[in-house]
């Protein structure tokens, strides 16, 4: 997770991402036993869903790109820690014959996936000034495709009930300048998150959560998380633990698809 010491000094956030978070309190174990692909799962807010999963006996496909370490971390602390079992999963998910294969290496481990959660994501600017074909490619292909090529693997398989959660952003709605791309790419998954639930209906849900800023990037100054703060009504940056409630709420609410949470303080509206 980097240096993340500021940011917790600055608004006072006591669930630090990358380590054990057994103070988790979804402990109501109606999901146990289920399967959870969860894209990026080894840090951060991938990891913070993890491990709330995993506390509620939710068996988990952990995909990494590049953080090993931290996913036999992740292994490790669910042995000891929680009935959720841990079984890690490589694939560059810019390359759609990683995204497939990683759908099947999933499902020969643990089953069907009751639980698709597509988290992965790059974000960085792509200012039209400086723009290159290399960074469309990137941004569209890892935060776009690859979410839609993974459901497209798994969906024939998914047991009815089962739940796909696309990880948007406010700024798909609310775009910032010089972030053009990644913002149309949040975008595409919210307009993905309304025809798929109505193509995968009634037995998938399918819906997606818009979070404003819930963990500053490592590299974020003080500076820029306050700018981030004072732009939300509520006048503070959220937590990860804000995106897993949100996550929580939607797969136990069984009448609810094609819906986009918004997550950001009232950031949306400021
Ligand atoms: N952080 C926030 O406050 C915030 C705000 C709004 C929206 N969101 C959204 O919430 C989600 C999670 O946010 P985050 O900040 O935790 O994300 P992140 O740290 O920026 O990235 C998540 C993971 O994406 C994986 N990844 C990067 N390139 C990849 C590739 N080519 N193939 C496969 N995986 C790749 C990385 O895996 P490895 O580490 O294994 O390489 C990384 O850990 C994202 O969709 C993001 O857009 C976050």
């Amino acid at each position: 997770m980097g240096n993340f010491a500021h940011f917790k000094a600055l608004v006072n956030l006591t669930l630090p991402c990358t380590q054990p978070q057994s103070r988790l309190s979804h402990l109501d174990m109606s999901l146990a036993g289920q399967h959870a692909f969860i894209t990026g799962a080894a840090k951060r807010l991938g990891r913070a869903m993890a491990e709330a999963l995993l506390q509620s006996g939710v068996h988990v496909s952990a995909h990494y790109h590049s953080s090993l370490d931290a996913v036999l971390d992740l292994k490790k602390w669910a042995e000891k820690n929680t009935p959720g079992r841990v079984v890690p999963i490589q694939a560059n998910l810019c390359l759609l014959n990683e995204v497939e294969a990683a759908a099947h290496q999933a499902q020969a481990a643990l089953g069907p996936i009751h639980i698709l959660i597509n988290s992965a994501s790059d974000f960085y600017p792509t200012p039209l000034e400086a723009l290159n074909r290399e960074d469309w490619d990137q941004l569209f292909n890892l935060n776009l495709k690859a979410p839609f090529f993974l459901t497209h693997h798994i969906f024939k398989t998914m047991p009815q009930g089962g739940n796909v959660i696309f990880i948007s952003d406010v700024h798909g709605t609310r775009p910032i300048p010089r972030y053009s791309t990644y913002c149309a790419t949040k975008a595409g998954l919210i307009s993905l998150t309304q025809s798929l639930a109505k193509e995968m209906a009634p037995h998938i849900r399918v819906n997606s959560i818009s979070p404003g800023t819930l963990l500053p990037s490592d590299c974020a100054t003080q500076a820029q998380v306050k700018a981030a703060a004072d732009r939300s009504l509520l006048g503070r940056v959220g937590t990860p633990q804000d995106l897993v409630q949100g996550l929580f709420f939607i797969l136990k609410h069984h009448y609810i698809t094609g819906f986009d949470l918004i997550i950001d303080g009232g950031r949306a509206l400021s």
